[in-house]
């Protein structure tokens, strides 16, 4: 094998020792509080913005550099093109129709699938090589179509998956049990979407089960659990019908997988993962606990659900899979 100049292997995982490179598609919403919280969090040497708008990508690229006397570090930004993504060490795709009022994400799947053929067959038209990670919805389904069009390997391909839902449900449950977030371990899975479902079996705070957490709650009342639930699944439905959009969650989520990934963290995230075999099913992508790290997905963490979570989940792969027939043709 011919030696790469710039590329050294440590630890089986390719390093490069040149500067970090993410390239953005999509600068609306989504895409431009993932840059701005990029750019806060100083996670990357290099940003290129891409957007079919070319003013709104070219100001955002202007705004953001202005504010770099005030960054943690230096961020190299401008407004490119899809040669940029050659070099790129991360694709992140925001860019598509977003829900509208009243609509699932899944009824978006036509008009954005058309968009991320397009998008897909120039950035590998330009030698990239390196990791996709999609956001648009629905996810599951675009992220399985990103793969199925770059042909690229399907860990190297991820979805923000349940990543913003986990981080919901961890949220409300920290609210309810009084305890910092941070400490509340427990996981949103399936669909990213109406049939996601929480792993309660698996749900601890502090090292201790959510059941000893309920029992010493004075004021719990059993309803409260799925209330709980209730408005993790229908979060995005409700600020949408406030604000129009969501695009803070998910920019925090997409720049915590962004280090993971840059960073070569091996951190269990709930992203959405290509599933081989993998709970019991395949061909499909789904939100699922994933170790993710410079090479992208490197394993699924398999949680061993109870039988109502088994159903549960099998109804969301059945749901996407029917979703998907279009694509997978
Ligand atoms: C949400 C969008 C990212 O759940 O689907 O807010």
């Amino acid at each position: 094998m011919v030696a790469v100049p710039y590329l050294k292997v440590k630890r089986g995982v390719v390093m490069k020792n040149r500067v970090n490179r993410v390239v953005l598609i999509g600068t609306g919403f989504v895409g431009s509080s993932y840059a701005f919280a990029l750019l806060n969090q100083g996670v990357t040497e290099e940003m290129v913005l891409i957007d079919l708008n070319k003013d709104k990508s070219e100001g955002d690229a202007m705004d953001l550099n202005h504010g770099m006397p005030f960054a943690p570090s230096p961020t190299s930004i401008w407004f490119g093109d899809y040669s940029d993504c050659k070099e790129a060490d991360l694709v992140v795709i925001t860019a598509g129709a977003n829900q509208k009022p009243g609509e699932t994400r899944l009824d978006l799947v036509e008009k954005n699938a058309k968009i991320f053929k397009g998008i897909v067959n120039h950035v590998m038209d330009s030698g990239f090589d390196g990791i996709f990670l999609v956001a648009t919805n629905p996810v599951d389904i675009l992220t399985y179509a990103v793969w199925k069009f770059s042909g690229l390997p399907k860990d190297r391909v991820i979805g923000s998956g349940t990543i913003l839902d986990t981080a919901r449900f961890r949220f409300l449950l920290g609210e309810y049990f009084k305890v910092d977030t941070r400490n509340v371990h427990a996981y949103i899975i399936g669909e990213h979407g109406d049939t996601e479902l929480p792993v309660w079996s698996h749900a601890d705070i502090a090292g201790k089960n959510i059941d000893d957490w309920i029992r010493k709650e004075e004021n719990f009342r059993k309803e409260d659990l799925n209330s709980i639930f209730l408005n993790v699944r229908d979060a995005a439905y409700q600020i949408i019908e406030r604000k129009g959009a969501t695009y803070y969650g998910i920019a925090m989520g997409l720049v915590r997988l962004t280090k993971a990934i840059l960073q070569n963290e091996n951190s269990v995230l709930t992203v959405s993962a290509y599933l081989d075999g993998e709970y019991g099913h395949d061909d499909v992508y789904i939100g699922v606990p994933a170790i993710v790290n410079r090479n992208g997905i490197r394993d699924i963490v398999e949680l061993d659900l109870n039988s109502e979570e088994k159903d549960q989940f099998s109804q969301s792969v059945n749901v996407l899979k029917k979703t998907l027939e279009p694509i997978r043709k």
